[in-house]
């Protein structure tokens, strides 16, 4: 079940950083061509907060099944950078990323005008994608390296 979910949990991560970057070109094209913010542009934003969501409970489910959360107690976070970053960095980063969709998205529900919420929507999104970059554990990194697809090599 494990590797199933962690499979998933690697392909929802395309997911993500698809709706991210649409999310990011529609308000970018939005607030500079002073456009309606329409059903379209609400769509994505919600679309990348729920597969965020999704990730966040597969990523949950799979800190406490691959025996993360007893690193975390148990005080061994440190004592290796493979530890320090599945144990902390990954997770923390993510978090915050996902917060940061969430209140993105929360400010297109605000009576406030248009061109301002095509300017949150950018702005958190652009935020929350360059945290998730930076978090991702990338082939060809370090120690924590993994595969782009499951079933390749990292
Ligand atoms: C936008 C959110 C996230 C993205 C894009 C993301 C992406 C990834 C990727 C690409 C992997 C490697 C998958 C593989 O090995 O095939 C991974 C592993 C993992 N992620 Fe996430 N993740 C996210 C959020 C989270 C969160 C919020 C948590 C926990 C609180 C989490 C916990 C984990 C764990 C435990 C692993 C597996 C480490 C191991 O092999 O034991 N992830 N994540």
């Amino acid at each position: 079940m494990q590797k199933g979910l962690l499979d998933l949990h690697n392909v929802m991560r395309w997911l993500i950083l698809l709706f991210a970057l649409l999310a990011i070109i529609k308000s970018l094209s939005g607030m500079s061509g002073k456009k309606p913010f329409g059903k379209g542009d609400k769509r994505i934003a919600l679309f990348l907060m729920i597969c965020c969501d999704i990730q966040l409970l597969l990523g949950l489910v799979l800190y406490y099944l691959n025996g993360w959360w007893s690193v975390l107690i148990g005080g061994t976070s440190m004592a290796s950078k493979y530890n320090r970053f599945f144990s902390v960095e990954h997770a923390v980063g993510m978090i915050v990323a996902i917060v940061l969709v969430h209140i993105g998205y929360s400010l297109t529900k605000k009576d406030i005008p248009d061109n301002t919420k095509f300017k949150h929507l950018f702005w958190y999104t652009l935020i929350a994608m360059l945290i998730i970059l930076a978090t991702i554990p990338w082939p060809g990194r370090e120690v924590v390296g993994r595969p782009f697809f499951p079933g390749m090599s990292a």
